[in-house]
């Protein structure tokens, strides 16, 4: 695995996100929502950043993937989500890929009527974006190149991993040998 962000780059990233978002308050309270599974870590530290009154909830966005790291059928689960009508909510994921992920999300909030919806997302891959929708809030742009760790996965692990890392084919060779031996 090749690190593409380290510990302290990731943090000053999300520092420099969180004082954007608190800089744009307009006063109002804040609902923030964070697309599990892959914002928790970002979640967890984006929010006690966020100098501001806020509520804080979940919905689940989850892509069915086979083998391979193509995307799947999305599904999307608000059953676990606080009410959010009326609301200004602020959206959180993990990476804006081609978009679709994020942009159905949005249009399912906003058929729940939120008085607006913003999005803050860590990470941006440049060049894959296949929708109209864009992120109000990016701490990083990285290049076209599948990554692993601080929430993201690959078949969910390594989600733990402190940095982000670039997941190399040897990679995926080793991960699909050692698939439930841990
Ligand atoms: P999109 O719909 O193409 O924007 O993809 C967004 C979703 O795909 C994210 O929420 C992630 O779950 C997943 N994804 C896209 N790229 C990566 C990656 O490089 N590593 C891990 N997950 C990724
Ligand atoms: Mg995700």
């Amino acid at each position: 695995m090749k690190t593409l962000l380290t510990e302290s780059e990731l943090q000053t990233g999300v520092s420099q996100m969180a004082a954007a978002i608190t800089a744009s308050s307009t006063g109002r309270q804040l609902t923030i929502i964070g697309v599990l599974t892959g914002s928790v870590v970002l979640l967890a530290d984006l929010i006690r950043q966020i100098d501001q009154p806020m509520r804080v909830g979940v919905i689940q966005a989850s892509s069915y993937r086979g083998a391979t790291t193509e995307r799947g059928e999305l599904v999307i689960n608000s059953a676990l989500m606080i009410d959010i009508s009326g609301r200004d909510v602020l959206l959180v994921d993990d990476i804006f890929d081609t978009g679709h992920t994020l942009a159905k999300v949005v249009a399912k909030l906003q058929d729940l009527g939120p008085a607006s919806i913003r999005s803050a997302v860590l990470l941006r891959k440049t060049g894959r974006q296949e929708v109209d929708y864009q992120p109000d809030f990016t701490a990083f742009s990285i290049p076209d190149e599948f990554v692993v760790g601080y929430g993201l996965d690959y078949e969910d692990m390594y989600r733990n991993l402190p940095y982000l890392a670039a997941l190399e084919p040897a990679d995926l060779a080793k991960h699909a040998s050692q698939a439930g031996a841990f």
